[in-house]
């Protein structure tokens, strides 16, 4: 099972970094998306980046120009046939994924893996939507994908050995530590960070304190590198709702239960970061 060519669905916040770290690490990737404006935005995103590197002196100008070239953009589904892995990170939406899995199991040749960077949904669901369930795996990538190290990997019910050693593999040649945990709602990373987000909403709901209060007793009093506030705006709203639901729906535990706070700003499409407001504003 050699992989070379990679595909990744969705050049959003998390599709970009995707293709962006295995560009670095020489793979040829073929970065999809609905619209040509949405993937020439993350190839910009990506370049962004890298001309970053290159002012801090961390990458040579001649090697950032050979590195984006790894990069090519689509917008037709086709381009599965070209691929050996293919990593979907669309929004985080049971009903979407699978529609996408189905699709991409019809095109894409027999041999190739279809991932997903699903942060909450059953692996062994999505899997269910294709044909080959045994070559269907979680990658979960943390956000932002260049810095951060860890990648959980997820099997689903028929996730093959051989498919899970291939990723395994993949992710230490970029450079990042794999951990294996099992198909259970928000897995590991997110059964932990995200109660504790949706804490500190509703700690900003019940009037506890402000939200740059609330921040701060975290970062300077626990050390995290962001607020929760902060990180939630970070990651996006819409996807900790989508987190959050997955949690409560799963567990049927209503400790899960989403913060109304939380849901009325992705009503009002305050989604954070990529919205330009959430909890805070962004220019
Ligand atoms: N892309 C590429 N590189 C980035 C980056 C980005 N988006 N953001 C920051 N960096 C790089 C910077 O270039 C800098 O690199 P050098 O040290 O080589 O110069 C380095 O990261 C540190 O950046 P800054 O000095 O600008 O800022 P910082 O020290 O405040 O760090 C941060 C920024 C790494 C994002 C840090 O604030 C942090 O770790 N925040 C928490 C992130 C986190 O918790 N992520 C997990 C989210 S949950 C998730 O991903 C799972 C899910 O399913 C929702
Ligand atoms: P995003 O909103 O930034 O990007 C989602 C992208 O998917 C958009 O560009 C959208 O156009 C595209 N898209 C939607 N439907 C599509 C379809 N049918 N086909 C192709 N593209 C489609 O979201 P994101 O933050 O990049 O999150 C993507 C996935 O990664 C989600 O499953 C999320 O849970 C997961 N994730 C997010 C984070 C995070 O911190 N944001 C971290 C780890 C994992």
């Amino acid at each position: 099972m050699e992989v070379n060519k990679i595909m990744v669905i969705g050049a959003g916040q998390m599709g970009t970094g995707i293709a962006q770290v295995f560009a670095e690490a020489e793979f040829d990737v073929i970065l999809y998306d609905l619209e040509e404006e949405i993937v020439k935005k993350g190839l910009n995103k990506i370049a962004k980046s890298f001309h970053r590197q290159v002012e801090k002196g961390k990458m040579t100008a001649a090697r950032k120009e050979e590195v984006i070239k790894n990069i090519s953009t689509s917008t037709l589904l086709q381009s599965a046939k070209n691929a050996d892995l293919i990593i979907e990170a669309v929004i985080e939406n049971i009903a979407v994924k699978s529609k996408v899995f189905k699709e991409l199991d019809k095109t894409a040749p027999e041999h190739t893996i279809l991932a997903s960077n699903t942060s909450s949904l059953s692996i062994t669901e999505i899997a269910s939507a294709t044909n080959r369930p045994e070559k269907v795996i979680g990658m979960h990538f943390m956000n932002p994908v260049p810095v951060m190290k860890l990648v959980e990997i997820i099997r689903g019910l028929e996730t093959a050995d051989i498919v899970y050693e291939v990723i395994e593999e993949l992710t230490k040649k970029l450079n990042k530590v794999p951990v294996e945990v099992n198909d259970y709602p928000g897995f590991v990373s997110n059964r932990i960070l995200m109660p504790m987000i949706n804490e500190a909403i509703y700690t900003l709901f019940e009037g506890v304190a402000t939200k740059e209060a609330i921040d701060e007793v975290m970062k300077l009093g626990m050390n995290h590198p962001m607020g929760p506030l902060t990180l939630a705006d970070f990651i996006g709203l819409d996807t900790c709702l989508y987190i959050m639901e997955t949690l409560h729906s799963g567990f049927g535990d209503d400790k899960y239960r989403p913060c109304p706070l939380l849901r009325k700003y992705v009503k009002a499409g305050r989604l954070g970061r990529k919205s330009g407001r959430g909890f805070y504003t962004y220019t």
